[in-house]
Parts: C-alpha cells; sequence; structure tokens
C-alpha cells in the first residue's frame, strides 16, 4: 500500500472539550494562518493538465499580495479560505482530517440554539472542538431572538467559541414551511432581532451570518440580508449563490457575489458555491471581487482539496491528487477518527457516506461501495479496502462530481399568509433544525 494519509501529531490528545484552563488562548492563536502544506501521502507531483478541467486552464495561481487574509473581527483567515458547515459532516473529526491538509477557517455543523439551551447531551456532543482546534467556529441555527441569546451567552460564558456563524440558508421544506431557515431573511425585522440578539450576546466573539440569494427567482433577499448583517455589527457574510427554490441544483450564480460586494463594503464578503477545484477559487475571488470562499460539497471525499487552496493562494500549483492506495489511507484515518469520537458503532455508521465519496469515479468501485455501506467496524473497512488497486490514478472526472445533495429544484413551501406579514416578527414555532443549507 503507497501513501499514508495524514498524521496527527504524535503527541495528538483525543478528541474532546479542553479544559477551560487551556483555553486561556493568545490573541495568535485565534488565527487561521497558513501551515506549511504537509500533504503527507498525498502524491507530490505537480498537477496534470488532464485534473485542470477545461474552464480553469487558463487560470493563473494567485499574485504575490493579490488574495491577502481575510479578517473575521480577530481572526486572520490565511488563506482567505473557509470549510463550509455541513450538517452531519463537519465534525470535529472531519475538521482534523481537513486541518491536516491545509489552512483557513473550518466551521463545525450545524447546532440548533434551543438543544444548547437545553443542555442537551447529544448537542453538547457536536458542539465539540479538538483540543487543538483554533479558532473554534460553530454555527448555530435558531428562529427566536431569546432562545438565540441564551444560547450564545453560554457559548461565550464557557469559553467554547472563538467565531459563531449563523444559518439562514436551509431551504427544507419542513423548516421553510414554518417560516424558518431560508424564509427568515424574507422577514427583515425578524432577521435582524436574532442577528441583534446574537450579536449581543457574543460579546468580542465575531459573528457572520451565511444565506442564500432568496426564496426563488422572483424573491431575492440577499442584498436585504447583507446590509442588516452590517448594520447588527456581523464581521463577515457568506452568500451561497442560489435560491432556496433552487436547492443544489445547476450553477451557483456567482454574479450575486458581485453585487453583494458592491452593496456591502464595510465588512468582508465570503462567496460560496461550486468550488470543486482549487483555480475555481480564484476564479471565484477574480470575478466578484469577494473577499474569500467558502467551500462545501467540493471537500466531500477530498479532504485534499485544503492543500490544494492552500497551495494556489501561495501562488503555487496544487500537486496532483492521491492515488487510490492514498485515498485508502486517508479513508482508514477518517474512519479511526469518527470512531474515537463517537464509538464504533455511530462512528462507523457515519462513515459509510463518506466512504461512497472517497471512491466514487474509481473504476471497480460500484462493487466496492455495495460493500463499504454495509461496514460495521474498522476490521471490516480493512478487509475491503485490501481488495482494492493501490496504484489505480484518481480519475479525472471526479474532480467535479456532485457529492452530498443530489439535484432537482423545488417550489418553496411558506407558511400561509407568509407574504402579507413580512414585518411580523413572531418567531417561527418551531425550530425544526432539516439537514443544514
Ligand atoms: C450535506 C450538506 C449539509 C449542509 N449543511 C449545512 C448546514 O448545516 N449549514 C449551512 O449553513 N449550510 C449547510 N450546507 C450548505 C453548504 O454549507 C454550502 O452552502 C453549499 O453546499 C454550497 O456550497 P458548495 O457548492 O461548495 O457545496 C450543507 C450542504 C451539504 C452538501
Amino acid at each position: 500500500m503507497s501513501g499514508s494519509g495524514p498524521r496527527l501529531p504524535p503527541d495528538r490528545k483525543p478528541p474532546g472539550i479542553a479544559p477551560r484552563e487551556s483555553r486561556q488562548r493568545a490573541a495568535s492563536h485565534r488565527s487561521a494562518k497558513a501551515r506549511p502544506n504537509r500533504r503527507n501521502g498525498v502524491s507530490n507531483r505537480a498537477m496534470d493538465s488532464i485534473y485542470v478541467s477545461p474552464i480553469n486552464q487558463d487560470v493563473k495561481p494567485a499574485a504575490p499580495g493579490e488574495f491577502p487574509a481575510v479578517s473575521i473581527g480577530p481572526i486572520l483567515c490565511d488563506p482567505p479560505v473557509v470549510l463550509a458547515p455541513m450538517a452531519g459532516i463537519t465534525n470535529a473529526p472531519f475538521r482534523r482530517l481537513c486541518r491536516g491538509f491545509g489552512a483557513g477557517l473550518y466551521v463545525s455543523e450545524m447546532i440548533t440554539a434551543r438543544a444548547l439551551v437545553e443542555r442537551n447531551e447529544k448537542t453538547l456532543r457536536l458542539a465539540e472542538f479538538d483540543p487543538d482546534e483554533s479558532p473554534r467556529s460553530l454555527q448555530l441555527y435558531g428562529v427566536d431572538p431569546h432562545y438565540v441569546g441564551e444560547a450564545v451567552r453560554f457559548l461565550v460564558d464557557e469559553d467554547r467559541i472563538d467565531h459563531l456563524d449563523m444559518n439562514f440558508g436551509c431551504p427544507v421544506r419542513k423548516v421553510t414551511r414554518r417560516g424558518g431557515g431560508a424564509a427568515i431573511p424574507a422577514k427583515p425585522k425578524l432577521l435582524e432581532a436574532i442577528v441583534r440578539s446574537a450579536v449581543r450576546a457574543a460579546g468580542e466573539i465575531p459573528v457572520t451570518i451565511k444565506f442564500r440569494m432568496g426564496i426563488d427567482d422572483d424573491w431575492m433577499t440577499f442584498l436585504d440580508a447583507g446590509r442588516i448583517a452590517e448594520a447588527e455589527g456581523c464581521r463577515a457574510v457568506s452568500l451561497h449563490a442560489r435560491t432556496a427554490a433552487q436547492l443544489y441544483d445547476g450553477e451557483a450564480d456567482w454574479n450575486a457575489i458581485g453585487e453583494l460586494k458592491q452593496a456591502v463594503q464595510s465588512i468582508p464578503i465570503l462567496g460560496n458555491g461550486d468550488i470543486w477545484e482549487a483555480w475555481d477559487a480564484l476564479r471565484m475571488m477574480r470575478s466578484t471581487g469577494c473577499d474569500g470562499v467558502v467551500v462545501g460539497r467540493g471537500c466531500l471525499g477530498r479532504p485534499w482539496l485544503f492543500g490544494d487552496l492552500a497551495a494556489v493562494y501561495a501562488g503555487n500549483q496544487p500537486k496532483n491528487p492521491p492515488t487510490f492506495g492514498e485515498v485508502m489511507s486517508t479513508m482508514r484515518e477518517h474512519a479511526r477518527l469518527l470512531c474515537e469520537w463517537t464509538g464504533t458503532r455511530i462512528g462507523i455508521t457515519s462513515f459509510r457516506k463518506h466512504a461512497t465519496w472517497y471512491t466514487k469515479g474509481f473504476p471497480g468501485s460500484t462493487k466496492m461501495r455495495d460493500k463499504l455501506i454495509r461496514i460495521n467496524s474498522l476490521e471490516e473497512l480493512d478487509v475491503i479496502l485490501a481488495e482494492g488497486d493501490p496504484d489505480l490514478l484518481f480519475p479525472p472526472r471526479a474532480m467535479r462530481l456532485s457529492r452530498g445533495k443530489k439535484g432537482g429544484r423545488q417550489k418553496v413551501s411558506l407558511p400561509e399568509g407568509f407574504r402579507e406579514n413580512l414585518d411580523d416578527m413572531t418567531p417561527p414555532a418551531s425550530e425544526e433544525p432539516g439537514d443544514g443549507g
């Protein structure tokens, strides 16, 4: 087997929340600065042109000083790259894996405010950070200014976070039909009240918000949302350049990111949508003028994308993607981290979906995936992977294969009378979290 996957430092402590005293971090710890691109176990050859899609063939690496670090309050994010919050995905083990390849800011999966306030055990677990994780970036979802304020006060008083992101982009039917998720920005006063409550409770901790372009093509909300964030003291905003109706379908409309950048000038604008190759990030920043990028599905089964991003932002060529042997090493590492974090039963079950993404596009992988989606232990994973050919090269077409969500649009479901009552500030009745943004 060639390659060894990203490695953890030998003195690595088990993941978990660090004791309060070890959280006395110097200001310098609050920076998400570039580390050397370790890429342990990942092929060292500069990227062959077969791995660069036609749309990116002429994109040049960053020129010196072209893309400065982005400041999110006191956090210096260098390069200006953010791991998108993804429910059920961007937990402590996945963030550790990604951090091992690159640099930037790595946001937690979405945590619901009400459950935090109620000290729900599972929620507290999801809100954990590795002892060495810095900055600690958490995404919160809440619909009620009261509970959002309570949740943020709890996080801040207990010194659990360095950055708070808020999710206003969830397009899921059961959420929007109650007026939650992506429907909230359509009610500017409610959005304002929730954001105000979070920013006040956060004190020195920087707050950012993440939202979509709007409900559908005829109902855009992103410019208002950006202006509200700016006025309420958010330190940056992220725009997923799709509407709620669009779900994950089609292409993100990067023009909207440029429009938001024009409209909201005093805080950084982070662009999100369809960064599959590191070159896409540079293209997005050059074409929209945005201050940083947020990377979601592109890193599913491809955490080394953060290494490619670190390379191009540093003015270098990225390396070739890993061979199957190297991919398998990363899979073992990812599965091991998950099992260590939650125990084997839950860890290995949650790894199954990652296994399908890691193997996507490799010749003959369909049969292997059939087995991988049934694994129950790390030993079973080893046995199945032992059948794989470690010398297989990464399939170029897998660079842009969509992962994590299906295509297809929807008609956005909203509460009855919603449109007639946009100034209403009554929080939606329940805080159904859905599955993200
Ligand atoms: C599986 C999955 C879960 C997601 N969960 C969340 C979430 O909890 N919060 C959020 O703001 N966005 C969530 N998103 C949306 C992403 O953060 C991102 O906005 C979206 O995937 C578009 O970026 P991309 O084209 O780089 O994937 C999720 C996306 C996926 C694929």
